[in-house]
C-alpha cells in the first residue's frame, strides 16, 4: 500500500498559456506527469514529475516490437469545484488485461489508483470547468527495456500524462462501413487497448477521409459483413426503437462508455439489444426509414452522432439530430452523471 507519492513540482506552470475556452482534443499538456519504473522484475514507486521529455536507448523494444498499451479516462470538476472520475476502476482493470496480452507486466492497483489522484491534485488547476471540456487522462505502459531479441523488455514505463481539452470531433461525422481492410482479427489483440491497434488503422482511415469520411467502421474480419466497431469507439444504431450494439469479443474493445450506455438506456425502458449487426441490414433500415440514428460512444468521443454512411459506393444520409434523439438523451444523462449533476444511482462516479 503507498500513502504518499513523491511530487517533484514543476519551477513554472504554463497554464496562463492556455486558452481554455478553447481547447483542441489532446493538444496541450498539464505541467505534471506520473511516472513509474518496472525494473528487477518489479514495480518502483511512482512519483509525480514535471512534464517532460523521456530518454529512451535507441533498442529499446518499443520502437521495435511495438509493446505498448493505454488508456483514456476524464476527469470533470463540478460548480462546487469538486473532482470526479468515472468509473476509474474499469480502466485500471483494462490496463491490466491489455498488458497482459502484450506480455507487459501488470500494474498494482494503488499504484495507479493513488498516483492518478496525486497527478491529479497537483495539476487540479488544468481540470477545465467549461461544459463540454474535461481534462483527459491517458496513462500508458511501454517497453523502455533494450534489445533486437524478438521477446519481452525486461524494463518497461507507466506513466500518465493530462491534457485539458474539448470535443474529439470538430464537426459532423459520416462513417465509411469497411469492405477490404480489418482492425483486428480472431485471437489477436483487438480486445485490448495495444498502441499497435490504432497504428495498423491510419492507413485504411487515411484512405477514408480522403474520400471525405472521418472514421472506418470496422467489419468482422472474416466476411465483412457484420459491424463491429469504429476507430476509436464503439456503434450504436437505432432501429425503430431499438438500439442495437455489436456483442464484445476479441477483436472489439470492451467500452466502458459503450457499457454504461446499455445499462443506461435499459433503466431508462429503451429496448436495447446486443447482438451482431449486419451491414444489409443496417443498409435495408437505412432505405426502408427504419434506421433513425446511428452514433458513436467513447471517453474522447462520449456520444458522437454520425450523419451519414458510406457503403460500396453509395451514401446513406441519417435523420438529422432532434431533441428525442437517443444520443442526446443518452448523453445528457451521461455527462450530467459524470459531471455531478444528477444522481449516481449505479456508482459510477468516484470524487477524487
Ligand atoms: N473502441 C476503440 C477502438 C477505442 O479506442 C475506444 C476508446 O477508448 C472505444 C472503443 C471506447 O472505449 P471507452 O468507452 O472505454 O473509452
Ligand atoms: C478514448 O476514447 O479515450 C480513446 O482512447 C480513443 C483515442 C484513440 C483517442
Amino acid at each position: 500500500m503507498i500513502h504518499d507519492i513523491e511530487v517533484l513540482k514543476a519551477k513554472t506552470s504554463k497554464i496562463s498559456e492556455i486558452d481554455f475556452n478553447n481547447l483542441k482534443f489532446g493538444h496541450v499538456f498539464s505541467d505534471h506527469m506520473l511516472e513509474c519504473d518496472f525494473k528487477n522484475g518489479e514495480w518502483e514507486a511512482p512519483k509525480v514529475v514535471p512534464y517532460q521529455p523521456i530518454t529512451l536507448d535507441p533498442s529499446a523494444k518499443i520502437f521495435h516490437y511495438g509493446q505498448s498499451v493505454f488508456e483514456g479516462m476524464k476527469a470533470y470538476k463540478d460548480a462546487d469545484g469538486k473532482v470526479w472520475l468515472f468509473r476509474p476502476l474499469d480502466n485500471f482493470k483494462r490496463l491490466n488485461i491489455s498488458s497482459k496480452r502484450l506480455a507487459i507486466p501488470e500494474l498494482p492497483e494503488n499504484y495507479f489508483m493513488d498516483g492518478l489522484k496525486a497527478l491529479l491534485k497537483v495539476d487540479e488547476d488544468w481540470i477545465p470547468e467549461k461544459e463540454g471540456s474535461s481534462l483527459y487522462i491517458r496513462p500508458f505502459v511501454f517497453a523502455s527495456g533494450n534489445g533486437f531479441h524478438a521477446s519481452p523488455a525486461d524494463e518497461y514505463k507507466f506513466i500518465i500524462c493530462t491534457a485539458p481539452s474539448g470535443a474529439y470531433f470538430s464537426g459532423e461525422v459520416k462513417v465509411l462501413i469497411e469492405e477490404k481492410y480489418s482492425r483486428s482479427a480472431n485471437g489477436g489483440v483487438g480486445f485490448a487497448k495495444a498502441g499497435g491497434n490504432y497504428a495498423g488503422q491510419f492507413y485504411p482511415t487515411q484512405l477514408a477521409v480522403e474520400k471525405g469520411y472521418q472514421q472506418v467502421i470496422w467489419t468482422d474480419d472474416t466476411s465483412h459483413e457484420y459491424i463491429e466497431e469504429a476507430g476509436a469507439m464503439n456503434i450504436f444504431v437505432r432501429i425503430d426503437d431499438t438500439l442495437v450494439t455489436a456483442p464484445t469479443s476479441d477483436r472489439i474493445l470492451d467500452g466502458i462508455t459503450r457499457k454504461s450506455i446499455i445499462e443506461l438506456a435499459k433503466s431508462e425502458n429503451i429496448p436495447v439489444e446486443v447482438r451482431k449487426l449486419s451491414v444489409k441490414e443496417v443498409v435495408e433500415a437505412a432505405q426502408n426509414g427504419s434506421l433513425k440514428e446511428m452514433f458513436g460512444a467513447g471517453t474522447a468521443a462520449v456520444i458522437s452522432p454520425i450523419s451519414g454512411f458510406g457503403y460500396k459506393d453509395n451514401d446513406y444520409e441519417l435523420p438529422k439530430l432532434t431533441d428525442d434523439s437517443y444520443a442526446s438523451f443518452l448523453k445528457k444523462r451521461i455527462t450530467d452523471i459524470q459531471t455531478n449533476k444528477v444522481e449516481d444511482p449505479f456508482g459510477w462516479r468516484m470524487e477524487v
